[in-house]
């Protein structure tokens, strides 16, 4: 069983915004391949990508069409082989998105089983009309609408959880879990050093496929988490990945820690780790398409739940951003503190006990977006909470919402330097989506220059993680209730490392939970030490026992 990976970190590239290497505007392995440079010199130890397969984009890849090919848009199936070698020989490993809870309903499979094609029958998940033509169950799509949508073809309906255009595939089939095993191995076969699943933990469905008998913001959710069969399909998928050097990462949406144990824990554990959700609703509202004040609590108890109940038993996946959600200064720092915030919560989360991910354009402090209008938003879930909302609190405080929640935010080009279009494209060149306007003062190139960036705070954070005291350390958090400082520490053979964050622009007296009298302050964002801290002040301390 691999353990390589528990000291890494791993870069997430979501393709299409990080580099254009053709000038077509869209981002490509080309260009992933001009910037390994920049990701061997940031510091990382490897890339997962969000899906590079063929895909009608109606989910920009998470709807898959093709299993084993490249998108067209992002090069060929030899380029990308080339470049796995490529970050081999750098000594990087590489994962991919493996997205099966649903396919493109453009893929053959469901073009076959909507024709009743054996053996693609039983593919996916079809159910008759109830009386007068209801549909089979109440349940709500996540990203459009109702879970079921009638096909003309072959008379019935079909499941899918998130957008029209994704299906959710039966994997109660046998025939479709054998589908997965060869996809496992068809890129493990080429290289690939393991997997990010997305959303594995709606694959199996209860029984009989229930009404929701309650009234959640999402109806049917409780009968496809964690289902009945979950356990018993990714230990048969184990069983195929185990056979490899490589690991597996689910995407988890409403999981604990307690329950992700009985997954991620101990010998025969059937997943490595798990994506969590639970801190990334410090600033949600029941939903995450409505905004609250930022809860620094909120985030503390999510944070310390899964360092404590995890610890021995467990691994923890470490993030703060992804394609799924908007820039993390704009939710839980500040832009007016933007450099100051963006440092902070780079240590607040890099030096706990985990494997990090960073997400592109993190490293730079990139921010949120904001467009004139929803049709710039190119996203069916931005656009289907827009509708929501709308209903609830008028067009205009609708608009103004959703640009506080749109993962469209996450998904702007990389800016890498203070040229048109960000030198994400060539200039003249349309980007397939606008580029942030702040790239003249937020890129790439300017902050390579600049010893005190972002970009080099990073990379001094990456590197001190590979010390034994941020892999093994014990974890310790100091007064969980206070309402403006995330404090803890690590502790290893003697050893001790206090993180303590600020996440006010006030001025607060700090209290250090034990004398700092013989300890040296490794980071920081400001120069010295006053006894209040700054604004968005982030101090990592290293005490030695004597
Ligand atoms: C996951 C992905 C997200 C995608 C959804 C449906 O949450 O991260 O981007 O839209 O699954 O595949
Ligand atoms: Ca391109």
């Amino acid at each position: 069983m691999a353990e390589w990976f528990k000291d890494m970190t791993f870069y997430h590239i979501w393709p299409r915004s990080f580099m254009d290497g053709n000038g077509d505007g869209v981002g490509d392995l080309k260009g992933v391949r001009e910037k390994l440079d920049y990701l061997q010199d940031l510091g990382v130890d490897g890339i997962w990508f969000s899906p590079l397969y063929p895909s009608p984009n109606a989910d920009y890849g998470y709807d898959v069409a093709d299993y084993r090919d490249i998108h067209p848009e992002f090069g060929t199936l030899e380029e990308f082989k080339a470049l796995l070698d490529e970050a081999h020989a750098r000594g990087m490993k590489v994962l991919m998105d493996l997205v099966v809870n649903h396919t493109s309903d453009e893929h053959p499979w469901f073009q076959a089983s909507r024709r009743r094609e054996e053996p693609y029958t039983d593919y996916y998940i079809w159910r008759p009309a109830r009386k007068n033509g209801r549909h089979p169950n109440n349940w709500d799509s996540i990203f459009e609408g109702k879970a079921w949508e009638w096909d003309e073809v072959r008379g019935e309906y079909y499941l899918h959880l998130f957008a029209k255009k994704q299906p959710d595939l039966n994997m109660d089939n046998p025939a479709v879990r054998k589908e997965v095993e060869d996809i496992c191995r068809f890129w493990l076969d080429l290289g690939v050093d393991g997997f990010r699943e997305d959303v594995i933990t709606f694959i199996s469905k209860a029984d009989g496929l229930p009404d929701d008998r309650l009234m959640p913001a999402v109806k049917g959710l409780r009968h496809y988490s964690n289902g009945p069969r979950l356990h018993e399909y990714l230990a048969q998928f184990r069983k195929v990945t185990e056979q490899y050097d490589c690991i597996t990462v689910g995407e988890a949406p409403r999981m604990t820690p307690r329950k992700a144990l009985e997954f991620i824990g101990g010998e025969d554990r059937v997943l490595d780790m798990f994506i969590h959700f639970q801190h990334m609703t410090a600033d949600c509202f029941m939903v995450d398409y409505i905004r609250r004040p930022f809860s620094l609590r909120k985030l503390k108890s999510a944070m310390s739940a899964w360092q404590y109940e995890l610890r021995g038993k467990g691994w923890n996946a470490l993030y703060l951003e992804n394609h799924d959600h908007p820039r993390v200064i704009s939710r839980y720092g500040s832009e007016k503190y933007r450099v100051e915030s963006g440092k902070m919560l780079a240590a607040m989360y890099l030096l706990q006990q985990g494997t990090a991910f960073v997400y592109q354009g993190q490293e730079l402090g990139m921010t949120d977006l904001d467009l004139p209008s929803i049709e710039d938003y190119p996203d069916v879930s931005t656009r289907m909470n827009y509708e929501r909302l709308k209903k609830l609190v008028g067009a205009k405080r609708a608009l103004r919402w959703t640009k506080q929640a749109t993962r469209v935010s996450a998904r702007t080009p990389v800016q890498w330097t203070g040229e048109e279009n960000g030198g994400f494209c060539p200039p003249g060149v349309e980007p397939w989506l606008r580029v942030n306007p702040n790239y003249t003062e937020i890129n790439a190139a300017d902050q390579e220059r600049d010893p005190d960036s972002l970009l080099n705070f990073y990379k001094a954070l990456l590197r001190f993680r590979k010390e034994p005291v941020i892999r093994y350390g014990k974890y310790r958090e100091y007064f969980p209730a206070g309402k403006w400082f995330y404090i803890y520490d690590r502790t290893y053979k003697g050893e001790k490392i206090l993180v303590v964050c600020s996440f006010t622009e006030l001025q607060v007296a700090f209290q250090p939970p034990y004398s700092l009298k013989n300890a040296e302050k490794l980071f920081g964002n400001y120069p010295g030490l006053t006894d209040a801290m700054r604004p968005y002040e982030v101090r990592v301390y290293r005490l030695r026992d004597e």
